[in-house]
């Protein structure tokens, strides 16, 4: 190979070759007890000081930074190349290691007692001026960039901490997936369509023309089919891919955390959860207390949280419908049976009379034209008929609420009721908790938006900042307006509760019929999603049938698996989680993107590799391809 010549500073510096060297310690290694050892370091130049005759290199690798002197009094040679190093340079470094002594150690630095006194350089490569600072831990706002050159966003100490991290709970999760008897199974990933919900991403087959493999948006009846083989106990650390909306907590690509086990009930799945979620949170440094998670059923926490993902960080709703009398409905032409809302939002006391007015516009503004209305209780005050009421919700609100205001609840906080505005709206014949979801969203909204207010949110580092909850018997169906049809709440194969097939309602009263599903939420994000599945093969024909599926369509579509349910099938249940979310939220970061390597954008782009990218004509037609419109 032939070595390149550099130029800097005037001077011709050739690249040096590795030879026979090996590293001795790590860049993040070196202690005290290491002084007046002869190390040899290797990695990249993070930051370079240049003071004469002497230089400073801050070596830096996946384990931490060394600071390493270069005296031209003492090594000429090497301090030659020194001043050609640049940041991102690859370098060898040998030299002795120093106390720095009292006054000139860096507490910031796990190596901040020493430093190396380099005698020998080699600069093993060059590199370009990087588009952004590797070594600073400012935020790097501009993302484009940073998903073109992932490769160097990655080099970035915050990054190479999450796929640390990322590591360390994978790894506790397959220890006690394993230590308790489950077996890792892969599934395929050319395959046919599963129902989660997304679109599916299709690839062509070559050798039979026209016919298209999808790959998979869950294992789920591969899964399944385990369970009637007799496996007993599965999991997989599993791709999937949804063609979906993306957000910050969804990609086309990610991972689940996913099993099933027969003969479960739902407390079975509940303590393996619980279990792996422990050992996965210790590995991330935090200590779960070993109780039980909290859980509440999807009604109760629509009511209370107006959401099926509530954020137990957040007290719940209050609900006024009480406080209102006949008298009081009529005046504000409330219908008796619509419940009545109210919360507070903290800190608005200290706004002057026109911001309070353009906030109160704002949250009107939120409500858009769905048949809400915003009432400022402290506006009722000053109007002798509400009066009462207006005492009566402050009361309230202030004894509920005080937790969501913080310790210096004051009544200048704004207090909000909201009422359904005269003339019941539509919406309401088929969705009777709309009102509390559209609170709760609200709601949820503007205490993120005063989140630095009311401090709810914040980390500290302790198990205090998570707020488990398992949210249970979820609707069946869900009734879908524009197609005038019933919707699987979960999917196809959860089970109805026993009660409701044993009742009839499973046939008689479709929108009563709750579902053996479960949500495992954490702070008010869905982590995992899962159910006792349905084992009985004319349950299943049932559903299918309600779902509008006809049995020659059901049978199309999942006659293996309608087959295989007729050969001595157990009852068996499971779960799948994103791992991807759960380490997203243990490292405290915003978007999965913090903790996938090769993340794609909000429209599905890769842009390091640049994919989606059209294909040769070639390749179309070996796969019996045109494309007949390009939008
Ligand atoms: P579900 O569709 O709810 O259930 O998915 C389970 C969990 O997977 C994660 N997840 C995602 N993470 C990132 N990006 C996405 N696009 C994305 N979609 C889903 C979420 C979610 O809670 N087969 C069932 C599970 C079962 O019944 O056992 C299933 O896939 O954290």
């Amino acid at each position: 190979m032939r070595a390149i010549r550099l130029s800097y500073n005037k001077q011709i510096v050739t690249l040096d070759f590795l030879g026979t060297l090996e590293r001795s310690h790590k860049c993040g290694d070196l202690r005290s007890s290491h002084s007046g050892n002869t190390v040899t370091l290797m990695g990249w130049v993070n930051r370079r000081r240049d003071h004469g005759d002497l230089i400073f290199l801050d070596v830096r690798d996946r384990t931490g930074i060394t600071q390493v002197v270069f005296d031209k009094s003492v090594s000429p040679e090497a301090h030659a190349k020194a001043e050609a190093a640049r940041p991102e340079f690859v370098v060898a470094v040998t030299g002795a290691v120093r106390d720095r002594g009292e006054g000139l150690r860096n507490p910031k630095m796990l190596t901040g007692d020493i430093e190396v006194v380099g005698s020998e350089l080699l600069l093993l490569n060059d590199a370009k001026t990087p588009p952004f600072p590797i070594a600073d831990d400012a935020p790097i706002t501009n993302e484009e960039i940073r998903l073109k050159y992932r490769y160097l966003d990655l080099r970035r100490p915050e990054l190479q901490k999450n796929f640390a991290l990322r590591h360390k709970v994978t790894r506790a999760i397959r220890d006690f997936l394993s230590d308790n008897s489950f077996l890792e199974i892969e599934t395929p990933l050319l395959t046919r369509s599963t129902p989660e919900g997304a679109r599916d991403y299709l690839v062509p087959s070559r050798v039979h023309p026209g016919h298209f493999y999808a790959l998979p948006q869950s294992p789920q009846i591969f899964k399944q089919i385990l369970m009637i083989s007799g496996f007993d106990r599965y999991f997989q650390i599993a791709r999937c891919f949804r063609d979906e909306d993306l957000r910050a907590d969804r990609q086309p690509d990610f991972t689940q955390i996913d099993l099933e086990t027969t003969f479960p009930q739902q407390s079975t799945i509940f303590r393996i959860v619980e279990g792996f979620l422990r050992a996965a949170f210790k590995a991330g440094g935090i200590d779960l207390p070993e109780v039980s998670f909290l859980q509440m059923t999807y009604d109760e926490a629509i009511a209370k949280y107006g959401i099926d993902k509530p954020d137990m960080r957040l007290p719940a709703m209050v609900d006024l419908s009480a406080e209102l009398t006949a008298e009081l409905r009529g005046t504000l032409k409330i219908d008796a049976t619509l419940p009545v809302y109210g919360f507070t939002i903290p800190r608005v006391g200290a706004l002057s009379g026109t911001q309070r007015r353009a906030l109160v516009d704002e949250i009107r503004k939120g409500f858009g034209d769905c048949g809400l209305d915003f009432l400022d209780v402290a506006r009722l005050r000053t109007n002798e008929a509400f009066m009462p009421l207006a005492e009566a919700i402050a009361a309230k609100l202030t004894a509920e609420q005080i937790v969501f205001c913080g310790e210096n609840f004051t009544t200048d906080d704004l207090a909000v009721v909201i009422t359904p505005k005269p003339g019941t709206p539509v919406a309401w014949n088929q969705d009777k908790q709309w009102i509390a979801k559209r609170v709760g969203g609200l709601r949820l909204e503007l205490a993120k938006k005063y989140a630095d207010k009311h401090k709810l949110f914040e980390q500290t580092g302790t198990a205090k900042d998570f707020r488990f909850l398992w949210v249970t018997d979820f609707p069946m169906y869900e009734w879908n307006e524009e197609h005038k049809a019933w919707d699987a709440a979960h999917h196809p194969f959860t089970s109805p509760h026993e009660e409701d097939i044993k009742s009839g309602a499973l046939w008689n009263d479709k929108g009563s019929v709750r579902a053996l599903a479960y949500d495992i939420v954490l702070n008010g994000t869905e982590l995992g999603s899962g159910s006792i599945r349905i084992h009985r093969q004319d349950v299943q024909a049932e559903i299918f049938r309600t779902l509008g599926m006809s049995n020659e369509e059901a049978h199309e579509r999942f006659g293996f698996f309608l087959d295989a349910l007729e050969y001595g099938t157990p009852p068996h249940g499971g779960i799948a989680l994103g791992l991807d979310r759960i380490v997203m939220i243990l490292a405290g970061a915003s978007s999965l993107r913090e903790v996938i390597a090769f993340p794609k954008t909000a429209k599905a782009i890769d842009l390091m590799v640049d994919a989606p990218t059209p294909v040769s004509e070639a390749q179309m037609r070996e796969l019996n391809l045109r494309i007949a419109h390009r939008s």
